[in-house]
């Protein structure tokens, strides 16, 4: 997919310079055509003149010389680009980004580019934990943005954290995907159909001041309520508390308990085309909520826990039910598992994801899902949660459409 592609590659100044080397040669071993940028100080780690060779183009670096704006301007580079990926993107860089600023020739390609922007963030762990680097990241994500590590392990500083640069292959096939992911699909279709959708956490009380609850944001929840909403559907979200912005032009139905999320669902779930269960439900609820706060006494304590009504399995067992589609969380036999809910639970589909193995999943921006159906199933890769939820809606779009599951009425 990355065939005749046009890449432009933004090198700031850090170690990992020299793995950009690397991945100029695996984009162009793709089929890729290649340009790079670099900024002066990427230029003290890395020769010009490798990435020259490597790319088979000049290298850029100067935002104010007549001579290469004659031949390509910023602002012809920045058209000229499928995608911009800056790797590695060094601390400055990305504060740079994240303000706007536009001072050499890579931070206003930036702000020049209307592709989409990729950037892998490569420094010392200290400075990635920055809380003024965390926001920074925030923003661009906010942005559009989209974010390719940093990893874990040894850096060339001696200390161990999280701030390596990925790895020219990994950065490699995220890139191919994205340009795969680029190239349009059939708008997916849920015209006229009332899409429910459930999300975030479920807090189960034990007292008036305490209630068991997870790590849910909602994110993937109300994700889906965006993309269904654009996909043309009429959507309702019923949501646990989370902190995000109630969507415009979308039903939001605030809940807290569990029970009080079963009652939401099920007294519209039988009006709906499809219902789609991406909140945390609780399994279990306090049998008893204290109406007084519990006092500490005993070294230990018991607290009795009642199993909650199972909401998914109980739509998908209506007689007018919903095109259902459940999520599973799971840390071992994922296909097994997420098979046997799907046929247990009589449900149309289930999007299993990893959790405690790869990025992604609870309380973060990214996931991937692994998706299946009775006879069939399809993998979507590690992506931002916007673009997962797309995905996800084509998906459910696809198979409602299919004859088995056409409603005859
Ligand atoms: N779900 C629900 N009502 C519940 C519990 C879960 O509707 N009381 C839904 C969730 O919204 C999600 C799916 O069921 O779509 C998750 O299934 P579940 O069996 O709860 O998965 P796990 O919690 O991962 O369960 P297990 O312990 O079986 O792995």
């Amino acid at each position: 997919m990355t065939i005749n592609k046009h890449i432009l590659l933004g090198v700031s100044g850090g170690i990992a310079a020299y793995k950009s080397a690397e991945l100029v040669r695996l984009l162009r071993k793709q089929g890729a055509e290649v340009r790079v940028v670099m900024t002066q100080s990427a230029m003290q780690f890395i020769s010009p003149l490798t990435f020259q060779s490597l790319s088979g183009n000049p290298v850029h670096s100067e935002l104010l010389d007549a001579d290469a704006e004659n031949a390509m301007g910023h602002i012809s580079l920045a058209r000229w680009a499928d995608l911009l990926i800056i790797a590695p993107a060094t601390a400055n860089l990305i504060a740079k980004l994240s303000h706007g600023l536009a001072d050499d020739l890579l931070s206003t390609l930036y702000l020049a580019a209307t592709c989409p922007v990729y950037v892998a963030p490569a420094m010392n762990q200290a400075m990635w934990n920055k809380a003024v680097t965390q926001e920074n990241i925030e923003k661009i994500r906010r942005h559009s943005v989209r974010v390719i590590g940093p990893e874990q392990g040894d850096q060339a500083c001696g200390e161990t954290g999280f701030g390596r640069m990925s790895e020219p292959t990994g950065i490699c096939s995220f890139l191919a995907q994205a340009l795969e992911d680029q190239t349009p699909a059939a708008a997916p279709c849920l015209h006229g159909l009332k899409v429910l959708i459930s999300a975030g956490p479920t807090r189960e009380p034990l007292d008036p001041v305490r209630y068991i609850t997870n790590r849910s944001s909602g994110k993937m929840g109300y994700a889906l309520a965006k993309a269904a909403l654009n996909a043309g559907a009429e959507v309702t979200l019923v949501s646990g508390p989370v902190a995000l912005a109630a969507p415009a032009n979308i039903e939001v139905v605030n809940v807290e308990t569990a029970a009080q999320m079963h009652e939401a669902v099920m007294s519209r779930a039988p009006d709906h085309a499809i219902y789609i269960g991406a909140a945390a439900v609780a399994d279990y609820s306090p049998a008893i909520m204290q109406p007084e706060k519990i006092k500490k006494q005993d070294e230990q304590t018991t607290i009795i826990l009642q199993k909650t009504k199972d909401i998914l399995a109980e739509v998908a067992r209506l007689d007018k039910r919903p095109f259902t589609v459940g999520f599973a969380a799971e840390t071992h036999n994922l296909e097994a598992y997420a098979r046997d809910k799907l046929a247990r639970k009589k449900l149309d589909m289930i999007a299993a994801n990893w959790v405690g193995r790869e990025l992604g999943g609870f309380d973060s921006e990214q996931n991937a899902l692994h998706v299946f159906w009775e006879n069939g199933g399809e993998t979507l890769e590690m992506t931002d949660k916007t673009r997962l939820a797309e995905q996800l809606i084509s998906l459910i779009a696809g198979r409602i459409n299919t004859p088995l599951n056409k409603k005859g009425e």
